[in-house]
């Protein structure tokens, strides 16, 4: 007879904070039925035990952090798997970009849960690239430009929403990294851009549209088509940390706590909670 094994699945993989998070004990080997223990290291009393195979967070916060274990008891015997549910926090690191390729970029393995009518998004990006570059595209099977903060020369920013885009000039040959935030509100369609912490005159555009929350986010390469498309001239070098998005509008305050990586509001993902994949020459450094 096939040997019963035993493997835990989270839903959605890189679990975000505040939100569902389902833990799955998917067993193999075993026509069932089965009895599933759910544990968790260092807690005394089992969390859940039963026939159901799924163990639910409604909204998962810090103190669920640590390594669980499911026990499966079926007519072929008992397995055991362990899972180590963690958060990834970069705090104090950075992506590093080393060299021009048409590959090497991050992916980010977080989507919103639903459409945005408000969104901020903010990073600190350090380079001396001339040419221009991506810095953030967020690319929906309909749209690429979804949400895209480009730099197209040292002196200019272009956010775009939905293929469209604004652009904030700044002043050029700073030799500094810069911070920046850009906030969209379908409500008005107005923009608002922060350098390192000053807003910049208001703009607008893509009045009453909808973000597509079925996205591939990707840091370092601009997206042509969903999860692609990239072309080397566009590719980022240098280095991007701090990177935010929130499915709200953010105050000035709120901008200045995301530059000391201490934001009060909830992010859909943020660098204390970063789910990526580095694809390529990609090196995440202190
Ligand atoms: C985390 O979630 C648990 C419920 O699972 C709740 O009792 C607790 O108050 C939450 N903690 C925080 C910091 O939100
Ligand atoms: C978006 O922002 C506007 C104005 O700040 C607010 O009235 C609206 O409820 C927000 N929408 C969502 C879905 O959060």
């Amino acid at each position: 007879a096939e040997k019963l094994t035993v493997q835990i699945q989270a839903h959605p993989p890189a679990p975000t904070l505040y939100h569902q998070l389902l833990l799955s004990c998917k067993v193999s080997g075993d026509p069932g039925p089965q009895e599933f223990l759910w544990d968790k290291e260092g807690s005394h009393k089992p969390l859940q035990r039963g026939p159901s195979s799924v163990l639910h967070f409604h909204s998962f916060n810090e103190s669920h952090l640590g390594t669980y274990t499911c026990t499966v008891t079926g007519s072929r015997g008992t397995a055991v798997a362990t899972y180590n549910l963690w958060i990834d926090d970069l705090v104090q690191k950075v992506f590093v970009f080393p060299q021009e390729t048409k590959t090497s970029h991050v992916l980010v393995r977080a989507q919103p849960g639903q459409p945005l009518q408000n969104l901020t998004l903010c990073l600190r990006s350090y380079t001396d690239l001339t040419r221009p570059h991506s810095l953030f595209s967020y690319a929906t099977k309909a749209q690429a430009n979804e949400v895209l903060l480009f730099k197209p020369k040292p002196s200019a920013y272009q956010f775009h929403i939905g293929g469209k885009s604004v652009t904030f000039t700044i002043p050029p040959g700073r030799a500094e990294s810069e911070h920046v935030c850009a906030s969209w509100e379908s409500a008005t369609g107005i923009v608002r851009f922060w350098l390192d912490g000053r807003a910049w005159p208001r703009k607008g555009l893509q009045k009453g549209y909808r973000v597509g929350a079925e996205a591939a986010i990707v840091l370092g390469q601009e997206q042509d088509s969903f999860g692609g498309g990239f072309d080397a001239q566009q590719s980022f070098v240098g280095e991007i940390s701090s990177v935010y998005m929130w499915d709200l509008e953010l105050s000035g305050s709120g901008v200045k706590a995301a530059m000391e990586d201490t934001p009060y509001e909830t992010p859909i993902f943020g660098w204390r909670n970063f789910p990526y994949q580095a694809v390529g020459e990609v090196y995440l450094k202190p």
